[in-house]
């Protein structure tokens, strides 16, 4: 049965797998053909104790789209407000029989921990700073698409790294897929030995974006900051914020990304973010149904 909590779980072969099955959901999509009904009779638990807009959404329309059915557990009105534990709670949802359970969770590794409980496959759809393998599937298949490749380009992650399961997954998978990862951002908030993980560390963005083909912008996560790691969000804006005049140093048909909900004004310029010449992160939005519904379809078995 495959859990799919981290992009380790997943092998090249996998993960082409995945991205294939997505694109061609995605070129359906565009053309408005209807989708395949491959996940009829499946029924898709989402359970999510952490808002989302994107993930929860997409996970939902890719299910409905294939057929599936979607059950949203809602957190904030179960009994986990009288003090039931995660494990209880995921044992007790086990119990009804969910062909796979979708997780979000604040805490890194609770969702590996839901897992190593349940009958039935677990997809991670974020667990505190730890992993975000849907997120990093949809990010390939996005530059796949808009470069034509991953293999062989230059792509710096930047900003907040620190507390990032968005950095951790994506650094993983594009460094499996063969492309050159750099991460950018303060000292503060980067890696101490950026070696360990196989990528290069800068702390300018100029550096960090120097000829690099995609540039992928990250929130910064003032909820998940204890002490103070930049100065004010000008200063950080200042520095690290992505601008038209600092994208000049990488390659001229570089691509934007950024996972969502966007600090405009702090990581990132409006008049990036909004331009499609560079920006993709809207087609990140339309990439995400398409490779969720290839996702689901892989731990169900029926890719
Ligand atoms: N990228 C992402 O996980 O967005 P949401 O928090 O809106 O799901």
């Amino acid at each position: 049965m495959p859990h799919l909590i981290s992009i380790a779980d997943l092998s090249e072969k996998d993960i082409t797998t995945i991205l294939d099955r997505g694109d061609m959901h995605l070129t359906r999509m565009l053309k408005k053909s209807p989708a395949e009904q491959t996940l009829s009779g499946k029924t898709i638990l989402n359970m999510f104790f952490e808002n989302s807009t994107r993930t929860s959404t997409s996970l939902e329309l890719a299910c409905h789209r294939l057929g599936g059915t979607v059950i949203n557990f809602r957190v904030s009105d179960s009994s986990i407000k009288k003090g039931e534990t995660l494990i209880d709670t995921a044992l007790t949802l086990d119990a009804m029989e969910p062909d796979a359970i979708a997780i979000r969770h604040t805490d890194s590794g609770a969702t590996g921990i839901v897992a190593n409980h349940v009958s039935c496959p677990v997809i991670n759809n974020g667990d505190g700073c730890h992993s975000h393998p849907t997120q990093a599937l949809l990010d390939g298949l996005s530059i796949r698409r808009a470069c034509g490749t991953i293999e062989g380009l230059k792509i710096a992650i930047c900003g907040d790294i620190l507390h990032s399961r968005v950095a951790r997954s994506n650094m993983q998978l594009l460094a499996k897929m063969g492309a050159h990862v750099r991460l950018v951002g303060p000292p503060s908030l980067l890696p101490m030995h950026p070696e360990y993980f196989g990528v290069q560390a800068f702390d300018t963005l100029e550096e960090g974006i120097a000829d690099c083909d995609v540039v992928m912008m990250l929130r910064v996560q003032n909820e998940r900051m204890s002490g103070h790691h930049f100065g004010t969000p000008g200063d950080f804006f200042h520095r690290f914020g992505l601008t038209k005049a600092k994208l000049s140093y990488a390659k001229s048909n570089v691509k934007i990304m950024h996972p969502g909900p966007l600090n405009r004004g702090v990581e990132i310029d409006s008049d990036i973010a909004d331009d499609t010449t560079y920006s993709i992160i809207l087609d990140q939005v339309k990439t995400g149904v398409a490779t969720r519904k290839a996702v689901l379809e892989y731990v169900l078995g029926v890719l």
